[in-house]
């Protein structure tokens, strides 16, 4: 779908999420054909710099963040043009005039923060006092969003003083993931799975986003927020929204957002024994978490695990098994939903137990895996098998499965043509606080310890037993 020309403007445009995500992302976007001519990308921040500079520093990031197999010299010199940057200052007047001059009013204006929340305020406070947004630009807020409601409250807040909602684009870079919308498609483009998919007929569900990076580099930002802030109250938020939402009456950004609400406001409390927190921990202390925080007696949680019960007609009785962590076995992100066994087996005990488990694949190798019992071939009588009905979708797409857009590139996109369906609305993210504070405070006051857990393990003891002790069991983390 071809978009309107634009002037997309990076606040943070020299920092590592520019560098690493946003830029190398539109130059995707712009070899795919979907930069008009006269689309201009203007980078801004605080260093002394010129277009030239700028250039050749974003030239540099695209040398390191993208594969020479995919980066053409040509293009990339094509894409380079496109780039200005100028200097300003975000806490002072420093640089508005001449961004205001930059701007052109009579195309898409975007601007995205992506610097961090201390300074959304004055960003918005200034393109506003500076007359350089009109009611129809874009701003595209970064995570995290807050780190509680009342922070969140306050961040909406000081955005609505400028910025109308239709106006703020707030990130999850999970909603721009490829599988994760294939999560809609699958459940409301197919008659199959929708009218099995409640309480009826689903035993639970397992979401598990595990990670095998750690907290490295990040450990001052990361230390004040723990797996809960940093992965909970958003990404594994998100995925059990879609999961468990409503049908929403059309593919619309209110229509969407409306049903995601609903199931966070439907999400029971839940009781500290339905929680395990971890820390990874190794006998050599520079492998351990706790040196990459400042502090050594760190609380703070890399590894959560928990069980979510959501209060509502088609989920009452279905819990819904949340877990993330660093430094685990195997990158691996996947939505479980877990169906019951038939209600009778007409061929017996010998036959054993059996169910359909249909397995979203979020990264790595995204696909989609339904799991049906069939007969094991032979002459041996009815014996039972459970064979997989697998869809890789890089195998069943051809080279197009293969070439998934980054999930940045896809929102961005979006941002340009005004969709915002993909991202997130202001009192939705305040409910999943309203949900995730009480959660914390507990912890805070009680002053628990996460537990320890070795690197490359697949998180403490205690996950595992919090499904063990309702006669379940988790998918095996592994590469
Ligand atoms: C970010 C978190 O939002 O998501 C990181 O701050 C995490 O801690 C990252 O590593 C995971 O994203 P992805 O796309 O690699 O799964």
């Amino acid at each position: 779908i071809p978009v309107d020309p634009f002037d997309l403007v990076i606040f943070g445009g020299t920092g590592d999420l520019a560098r690493r995500k946003i830029l190398p992302g539109l130059y995707h976007r712009f070899c795919a054909g979907q930069m008009p001519e006269d689309a201009r990308i203007i980078g801004a921040a605080r260093s002394e710099m010129d277009d030239k500079g700028y250039r050749k520093m974003i030239g540099e990031a695209l040398d390191e963040f993208i594969p020479h197999t995919k980066r053409e010299a040509e293009r990339v010199k094509l894409f380079l043009e496109r780039l200005h940057y100028t200097p300003i200052d975000a806490k002072g007047d420093g640089g508005w005039k001449t961004l205001k001059k930059l701007v052109r009013a009579d195309v898409v204006q975007a601007f995205y923060f992506s610097v961090g929340p201390a300074l959304f305020g004055d960003l918005a406070t200034r393109l506003h006092e500076h007359e350089i947004a009109t009611p129809e630009s874009r701003i595209v807020v970064e995570k995290p969003f807050g780190r509680d409601l009342e922070s969140a409250r306050a961040l909406n807040k000081v955005l609505a003083d400028s910025f109308d909602e239709h106006q703020i684009y707030r990130i999850d870079h999970y909603l721009g993931k490829e599988t994760v919308q294939n999560l809609m498609a699958v459940r409301f483009a197919n008659v199959l799975f929708e009218p099995l998919w409640n309480a009826q007929y689903i035993d639970h569900v397992q979401i598990t986003v595990s990670e095998t990076v750690g907290v490295e580099g990040r450990g001052a930002y990361y230390d004040k927020s723990g797996a809960m802030r940093d992965m909970v109250q958003n990404h594994l938020m998100q995925l059990l929204c879609l999961t468990a939402m409503e049908p929403p009456s059309k593919f619309d950004p209110d229509a969407v957002r409306d049903e995601k609400l609903k199931v966070i406001r439907a999400l029971d409390e839940v009781p500290t024994e339905n929680i395990v927190r971890g820390q990874y921990a190794a006998d050599d202390e520079q492998e351990s978490y706790i040196a990459h925080s400042e502090n050594p007696a760190s609380r703070t949680e890399s590894f959560i695990a928990m069980k979510v019960d959501i209060s509502n007609w088609r989920w009452k009785g279905t819990p819904f098994y949340l877990r993330t962590g660093k430094r685990l076995r195997a990158r691996m992100s996947e939505i479980v939903i877990q169906f019951k066994e038939t209600p009778h087996s007409i061929f017996g005990e010998d036959a054993g137990s059996h169910a359909n488990v249909l397995v979203i694949r979020l990264q790595p190798d995204e696909g989609i895996d339904l799991r049906v019992t069939i007969k094991e071939p032979g002459p041996g009588g009815m014996r039972l098998i459970d064979v997989p009905l697998d869809m890789t979708f890089a195998d069943a797409l051809g080279p197009e499965g293969e070439d998934v857009p980054d999930a940045y590139e896809r929102l961005i996109m979006d941002v340009i043509r005004g969709n915002q369906t993909l991202f997130m609305r202001g009192d939705e993210v305040e409910a999943a606080w309203r949900w995730t504070d009480p959660i914390i405070d507990g912890w805070q006051s009680r002053g628990d310890r996460p537990t320890q857990y070795e690197p490359g393990s697949s998180g403490p003891e205690d996950a595992l037993m919090l499904l063990h002790r309702d006669g379940r069991r988790w998918r095996e983390i592994k590469a």
